[in-house]
């Protein structure tokens, strides 16, 4: 529990930057200096920085050059922004890419619910979580939104285990007491709303500032919910201003039609989740496959941000495809999911290929009227726009002057030891690029940084 959030020492490095400033705008920066003070927040950006005038940047920031570590970057290397995993079930991290083909309702009763229930047990929660964290850290997820199972203690184990390695992270004890076996749900609703504000106490001691960890409410879906359970997770959003809050949100047909049957009284999921006080700025709306224009007006009114999830939506029964263009048209916060194990990959860039992928069906299904995301939508979406849903893009999402430096170092001439398209000596840094997004991996991305700690193990 004495992790320190940050490295505690300054870093710099001079070499090529690539961040998003906004949706389409992609900034290649060359002969950049960037540094990053003990803070661990970014304290000067500068590019076509010769090296000769790297010393006197340093000293105008404060540091004695002789002493100050700068990191080079050689061609083919570059710093780009850490990833943002808006949705992800931490206990389903052993369960990946078991279960296609089937309807999401059996999925979880076949197969989610009986793996999640082992996290019943402490000391496999420990285990499996940390598993889990690593593999993301590895990855170049720098932050995570997780659901944790209905497990209180297992969920608290998930926020030690983010805060002690150093992931940026949303934790949400998964609420759900109904439409669940008996031996996996919250045996009542007073149940699940104590062990949620144990959560949020558990969280608020062990990140006083949230500087790592935060605390979200996460009702499963509202099949798994009774009407009180969402009054009460309503009640507590509203004592909390800042708390996020994270819900599957028209993910399937049966999944709307049964809920539909659940709540006759509400002709859309937003009039009942918006009646239940969980529908707000602070909302991360997970699939969002088939919203009616009320619903997409209303979001964009209240400012929820929604989780694309190509992968889960593409290998479950159904092909779905979220029609994010019209999404981003309206001006609605959207990013990442790799909502794994339901999606059967945990990498984000995985995730950003598939979004290319929908978004050509998209484009073919709507005969050009939504056109595919381009390489930098892509990016964007994967980083500062999963940063906007999570409501972290005042802190991260780029590397604007000020905000934690959460990062990735990545290498594209491995040799052997990697398998990314080969860069040539013709390649523009453009092209480069565009090769890491489409056909590198984890052993390209050689550090990542969460607030200027090195956290890939
Ligand atoms: N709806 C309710 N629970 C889940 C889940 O675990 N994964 C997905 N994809 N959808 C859900
Ligand atoms: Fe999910």
């Amino acid at each position: 529990k004495n992790a320190t959030p940050v490295s505690g020492l300054p870093l710099g490095f001079h070499g090529t930057v690539i961040h998003s400033r906004s949706l389409d705008d992609l900034e290649i920066l060359e002969n950049c200096i960037v540094i990053v003070g003990i803070d661990g927040k970014i304290q000067a950006l500068q590019a076509d920085v010769e090296s000769d005038q790297i010393n006197s940047i340093v000293s105008e920031n404060g540091y004695v050059p002789d002493v100050f570590p700068v990191k080079y970057l050689k061609r083919g290397g570059f710093l780009c922004p850490g990833f943002v995993d808006t949705h992800n079930h931490a206990p389903q991290w052993a369960q990946r890419g078991v279960g296609r083909g089937i309807s999401l309702l059996d999925w979880l009763d076949k197969v989610t619910f009986a793996h999640e229930a082992k996290f019943q047990d402490p000391e496999y929660a420990k285990h499996m979580y940390a598993s889990c964290v690593t593999g993301l850290l590895q990855q170049g997820i720098t932050t995570a939104s997780y659901y944790g199972s209905h497990h209180g203690q297992a969920t608290c184990i998930l926020a030690d285990v983010c805060f002690e390695k150093g992931q940026r992270a949303l934790v949400g004890k998964c609420n759900m007491n109904r439409n669940a076996p008996d031996w996996y749900r919250d045996p009542s609703v007073s149940d699940s709303l104590r062990e949620t504000r144990e959560l949020i106490h558990h969280v608020q001691k062990l990140d006083p500032e949230s500087r790592l960890v935060k605390p979200i409410l996460t009702p499963r879906f509202a099949i798994c919910c009774e009407p009180e359970l969402l009054d009460g997770l309503g009640a507590i959003a509203r004592e909390h201003p800042d708390l996020p809050i994270q819900t599957h949100f028209n993910e399937a047909k049966q999944e709307i039609e049964f809920t539909h049957q659940l709540f006759p009284e509400f002709d859309t999921e937003a009039d009942l989740y918006q009646r239940y006080g969980l529908l707000n700025d602070r909302s991360i709306l997970a699939h969002c496959i088939f919203l009616q224009e009320g619903e997409m007006r209303r979001i964009q009114e209240l400012g929820c941000g929604i989780s694309h999830c190509p992968i889960s939506n593409t290998t479950m029964q159904d092909f779905m495809v979220a029609p994010v263009r019209e999404y981003l048209r309206r001006g609605i916060k959207v990013g990442l999911g790799t909502d794994s194990g339901g999606g059967y990959s945990s990498s984000i860039l995985d995730a950003m290929k598939q979004a290319f992928i929908v978004s050509n069906a998209q484009q073919m299904l709507t005969q050009g009227r939504d056109p595919a995301l381009s390489l930098c939508e892509g990016f964007f979406l994967a980083t500062l726009g999963g940063a906007q849903v999570c409501g972290l893009d005042d802190r991260v999402g780029n590397f604007a002057v000020g905000k934690e430096f959460d990062a990735l170092e990545v290498h594209t001439n491995l040799g052997q030891a990697g398998v990314m398209s080969p860069v040539e000596d013709e390649d523009t840094l453009q092209v480069i690029f565009e090769k890491f997004l489409m056909t590198g991996d984890d052993r390209n991305i050689v550090k990542v940084y969460v607030s200027g700690r090195s956290v890939k193990l």
